[in-house]
């Protein structure tokens, strides 16, 4: 018998993780229920909407232990994450810690797992933006140096990890999963009904051009907006041209769906950008929005403008022309040059929009880099029973 805990904190995580409890269910009911498994959630996301809606909608079991450390600064939510697991992991005495993707979760419980002489290991290890000011890359960092089995999901993060030292027998390219997620979810999610989403989601008060939503849709595109790096969202001006850019440039066009980030929302909200963003007609601004509905506005939009890592890789497996609004990426294999269908532009305005107006007249471009074959749970629970 094998003990797991695994580890979520905050949103990204959760499609991460959902494959692989079903997989190591699918392992227990297929040989001798050989895994103990204990879901611990650090409750760094805590709202329903950033939480328990993904934990309903996927399928997640409830956490056997939640953590309840909430919102913070980042030594605030290290810290104290820390404290309460290193409780955790004295009682339970677990073989293994499964930690996944960069969040302060991740690195929290991988130094904790390894102070206390447990071994670790991490799901979509390898991945490098090269900017240690992302709190992010800090993460993966400390995470990747201590593991001792890192499952990578291309083959350029484990290229990254043999520069950094770590030794061949650590390294298992296992393939990209939440791609297992999208896979999994793909159906349920082609149901939805565009209009549907939207007035479920609307922040009231915000868009009282709803009414004529419909006959809007069936004659023009829509693009989807997500913003949430402080990058983009902390600084009044660069949040300011960004505001502007989407509200008169983009959605002159499109219609232009916008779930935005807490972060992103109290900010505009600071910055006396709110008034503008709901006096624009055809932006559409929405509560955070759960897995099954971006995933079926991805299927459609016409261009995806993002800061976010996960959807630059559903964009790239759906083929949605996508606009990373960063000047790195720790997901290379995403970009055009790899194949894939997004395309850095950092928060300068004057790229943006040469390159928004590009991508109108581009297709949909499908791809599907190596093992992002919606199987990559099963390999890491086949690889995590084989290991010592
Ligand atoms: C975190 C992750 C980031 C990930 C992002 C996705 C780290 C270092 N960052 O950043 O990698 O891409 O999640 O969302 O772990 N808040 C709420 N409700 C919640 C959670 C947060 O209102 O349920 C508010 C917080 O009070 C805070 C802000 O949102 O003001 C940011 O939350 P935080 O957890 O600090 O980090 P994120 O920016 O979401």
């Amino acid at each position: 018998m094998k003990k797991i805990i695994s580890v979520v904190g905050a949103r990204p995580n959760f499609m991460k993780l959902a494959p692989f409890i079903r997989a190591i269910e699918a392992h227990n009911s297929s040989h001798t229920p050989d895994i103990q498994h204990i879901l611990v959630h650090t409750g760094q996301h805590y709202d329903v909407r950033m939480s328990d809606t993904f934990f309903r909608s996927l399928g997640i079991p409830d956490p056997d232990i939640n953590l309840e450390i909430g919102s913070g600064t980042h030594a605030e939510q290290v810290g104290q994450t820390m404290i309460a697991f290193e409780k955790v992991l004295r009682r339970e005495k677990p073989d293994w810690v499964v930690v996944v993707g960069d969040v302060n979760a991740t690195l929290a419980c991988s130094v904790t797992a390894k102070k206390e002489h447990v071994k670790c290991c991490h799901i979509e290890a390898g991945l490098r933006s090269g900017d240690l000011k992302m709190p992010e890359e800090i993460n993966r960092l400390v995470t990747d140096r201590l593991s001792d089995l890192l499952f990578t999901p291309d083959p350029l993060s484990g290229e990254n990890l043999k520069k950094e030292g770590v030794p061949d027998e650590k390294i298992r390219f296992v393939g990209n999963i939440m791609i297992d997620t999208l896979e999994a979810n793909r159906e349920k999610a082609s149901q939805l009904p565009i209009e549907g989403i939207i007035r479920d989601n609307l922040i009231p008060g915000t868009n009282p051009t709803f009414s004529t939503l419909s006959s809007r849709l069936s004659h023009l595109p829509f693009g989807i907006v997500t913003l949430h790096r402080p990058s983009n969202v902390d600084t009044p001006e660069i949040l300011a041209h960004l505001v502007n850019f989407l509200a008169d440039e983009v959605c002159d066009l499109m219609l232009l769906f916008w779930p935005i980030h807490p972060r992103t929302r109290k900010n505009a909200m600071d910055f006396g950008l709110w008034d503008k963003l709901i006096a624009t007609p055809n932006l559409f601004l929405l509560e955070p929005i759960n897995y099954h509905e971006m995933l079926r506005l991805n299927m459609d939009a016409k261009i995806m403008l993002t800061d976010s890592g996960g959807l630059q890789e559903e964009c790239t497996v759906l083929g949605t022309p996508c606009l990373t609004l960063r000047w790195n990426t720790e997901r290379p294999v995403t970009l055009r040059e790899h194949g894939g269908a997004s395309v850095l532009v950092g928060n300068n305005i004057e790229l943006i929009r040469k390159e928004y107006l590009a991508t109108l007249s581009q297709e949909r471009k499908p791809e599907r880099p190596a093992l992002w074959d919606g199987k990559t749970a099963g390999r890491i629970v086949k690889s995590l029973m084989e290991s010592a």
